[in-house]
């Protein structure tokens, strides 16, 4: 579904990624770990191809970086669903805006829009938050919002980078079990954590531990 050949991404050679080679499969749940400034979010950033290799290459489905085109782009993205440390919620929407616009971008029939958004606030319980800004939630009420709008356009993989850093402990752990489950119903899941604690509520996953740029070690 992902892999990587070779690949190089650095910036002026202060960091980035090196010689990563490897292949994700559909339904993997992998996680990313290493030191801050190892290369975990450039990784993460090369998957969905919002950088591209200096050298090497990264191939999402049909989708390569020697060849994609600004065309392709945007149907790459409607495969990859998003989630990140400081939840991206639009400040000035109110939560169903925020999920809806997800699948207005997608091109979702504007029709069905009002029933998904309803049934994805619905299952990740923050349907009695329809109205509601994201500075009027809790961090864990952020996060199942941008959740609910990553899993809208029903990906096939969800990137994550580091989305518990900005959560308490036990709703950092209720975060995972979810994305645990979201997995077994097949949505492979690729998420930069520090959290050993988190890594390990998780009954089945690869472990890519990064280091000074580089992949040193990848079960
Ligand atoms: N756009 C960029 N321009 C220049 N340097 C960059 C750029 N993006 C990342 N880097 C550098 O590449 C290195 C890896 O950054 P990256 O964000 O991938 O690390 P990380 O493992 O995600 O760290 P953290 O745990 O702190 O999030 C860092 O040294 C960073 O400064
Ligand atoms: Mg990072």
């Amino acid at each position: 579904m992902i892999s990587f050949k070779d690949v190089y991404c650095t910036f002026e050679d202060r960091g980035g990624i090196k010689e990563a080679n490897f292949t994700i499969n559909a339904g993997d749940f992998v996680f990313l770990t290493g030191p801050s400034g190892a290369g975990k979010s450039t990784l993460l950033r090369l998957m969905y191809m919002d950088v591209v290799p200096d050298k090497g290459e990264v191939v999402f489905q049909q989708y390569s970086s020697r060849n994609i085109s600004r065309h392709d782009l945007p149907y790459l993205r409607r495969k990859v669903g998003m989630l990140f440390q400081d939840f991206r919620l639009l400040p000035d929407r109110n939560v169903y805006q925020n999920v809806a616009l997800g699948l207005y971008a997608a091109n979702y029939k504007a029709a069905n829009i009002r029933d998904r958004v309803e049934e994805m606030l619905e299952k990740l319980d923050v349907a009695d938050k329809w109205y509601h800004k994201p500075h009027e939630l809790s961090g864990g009420e952020k996060q199942r919002v941008a959740l609910a709008r990553a899993l809208a356009i029903e990906p096939r993989v969800l990137l994550a980078d580091e989305p518990t850093g900005n959560l308490d402990p036990r709703v950092s752990i209720e975060l995972v079990k979810l994305l645990y489950q979201i997995n077994q119903s097949g949505t492979s899941v690729i998420m930069a954590t520090h959290d050993y604690d988190i890594i390990n509520r998780v009954p089945k996953y690869r472990l890519f531990q990064i280091s000074k740029s580089k992949i040193v070690s990848a079960t």
